[in-house]
């Protein structure tokens, strides 16, 4: 029996549709293992700026630092794009990361046995399943660096810096090297290192690192070439450690070889169990208020919380075999649906999901 204060930022979209289901299913963990868990939401995107003019304001922080645990859907929307650059919802999701000092972001992606349908590779390409976990870098890099406007040689142009320091990278790595340790023991480095300076850094980092792994295998491999390679061989990944900018564009593309974005969660940690809990998707403006969006990703990341920053191993495999057994049951949103299987809505796959816990 335990006592959990929740944070909740519902966001923008489909952010409140896709967050009511993991409440749903929160709700449901809470009741079969004893466990209370209670929500405080919060205001952050472009709702909070229009509630009141601040996309991250001071007492949602507050609520998040308070809190055991955050579970957040998503931010931005059309609505609020020409809003200035320090004030767009996108903003306030970069904030909590930074002071929240979340600086890893674990986006796990997996290919259930139900979806190797939906996944658009050939089949032998992904036979036996596929499991990979991204560790993006989340408080630094081009995110975060110096950015803005200057006169040039032709006029004005605007730049974005990419800082990385050797602090930063070694934890992101050890971090990689640590949960390498409790899977395949293989830590793939993608970077830019023909190129960028940066890349270079994080390279020797990695040689200092290793020394102190021995069981885990380093590799190396440039970006350009690591999106190519999770096409054609996604299986040969287990842990795949990199940059901000880098692990926000490759974790979407892995998240379309297991069926669809809306099947990726995530966990953004940092030194202490405090995390945040968000899917990797946005908003979804396409499908917004329609209840049809996948909760899928926003369950799951729900059920990463459970793991990582309440410890609750047995409740967060109660979450992810509730999701195997809907899947299996051939229960699909419109994302994953194929013929022969049944199409449910937003909701109603919540339900269904809720039904097996
Ligand atoms: P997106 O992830 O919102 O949508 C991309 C495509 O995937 C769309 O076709 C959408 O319908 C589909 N999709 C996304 N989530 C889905 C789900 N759960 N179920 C079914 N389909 C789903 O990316 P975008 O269109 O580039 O961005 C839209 C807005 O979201 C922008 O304002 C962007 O800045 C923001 N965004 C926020 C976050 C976040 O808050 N974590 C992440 C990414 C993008
Ligand atoms: C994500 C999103 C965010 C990012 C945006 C909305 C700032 O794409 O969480 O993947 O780039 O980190
Ligand atoms: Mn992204």
């Amino acid at each position: 029996m335990g006592e959990y204060k929740i944070a909740v930022i519902q966001g923008d979209g489909i952010g409140p549709e896709v967050t009511q289901e993991a409440i749903k299913i929160l709700n449901v963990v809470g009741e079969k293992f004893h466990h209370n868990f209670t929500f405080e939401y919060a205001l952050a995107g472009g709702s909070a700026i229009d509630a009141c003019g601040e996309c991250l304001p001071k007492e949602t922080l507050n609520i998040c630092k308070t809190a055991d645990g955050v579970i957040l859907g998503a931010v931005g929307g059309p609505k609020w794009d020409n809003v200035p650059n320090a004030q767009r919802p996108e903003k306030a999701l970069l904030g909590l990361r930074s002071e929240l000092g979340l600086f890893s972001n674990l986006r796990p992606a997996k290919i259930y046995d139900a979806l190797a349908d939906a996944c658009p590779l050939k089949a032998e390409i992904v036979a036996g399943g596929l499991d990979i976990l991204i560790v993006r870098e989340l408080t630094g890099g081009i995110y975060f660096g110096e950015r803005g406007y200057r006169e040039g040689k032709y006029g004005e142009e605007a730049y974005d810096v990419e800082t990385y320091s050797e602090v930063e990278i070694r934890r992101i790595l050890k971090n990689a090297f640590e949960v390498a340790m409790q899977r395949e023991k293989r830590v793939c480095c993608v970077d830019k290192a023909n190129v960028l300076e940066t890349s270079r850094l994080w390279r020797k980092v990695a040689e200092e690192i290793k020394n102190e792994y021995p069981e885990v295998v380093l590799s190396y491999m440039y970006v350009d070439n690591a999106a190519m390679q999770l096409v054609r061989n996604p299986k040969q990944f287990d842990v795949i450690v990199t940059s901000n900018m880098f692990g926000d564009i490759l974790s979407d593309e892995a998240s379309m070889i297991t069926g669809s974005i809306g099947l990726l969660p995530s966990a953004s940690l940092g030194d202490s169990s405090h995390g945040m809990y968000e899917p990797i998707h946005g908003s979804a403006p396409d499908i917004a208020g329609q209840n049809k969006a996948n909760p899928i990703a926003a369950i799951l990341s729900a059920g990463m919380m459970l793991k990582y920053s309440f410890h609750l191993e047995k409740e967060s495999e109660a979450i992810e075999n509730a999701v195997k057994a809907v899947l299996e049951q051939g229960l699909r949103t419109p994302d994953i649906y194929s013929q022969g299987t049944t199409l449910l809505g937003t909701k109603e796959m919540g339900e269904a999901i809720a039904e097996h816990i």
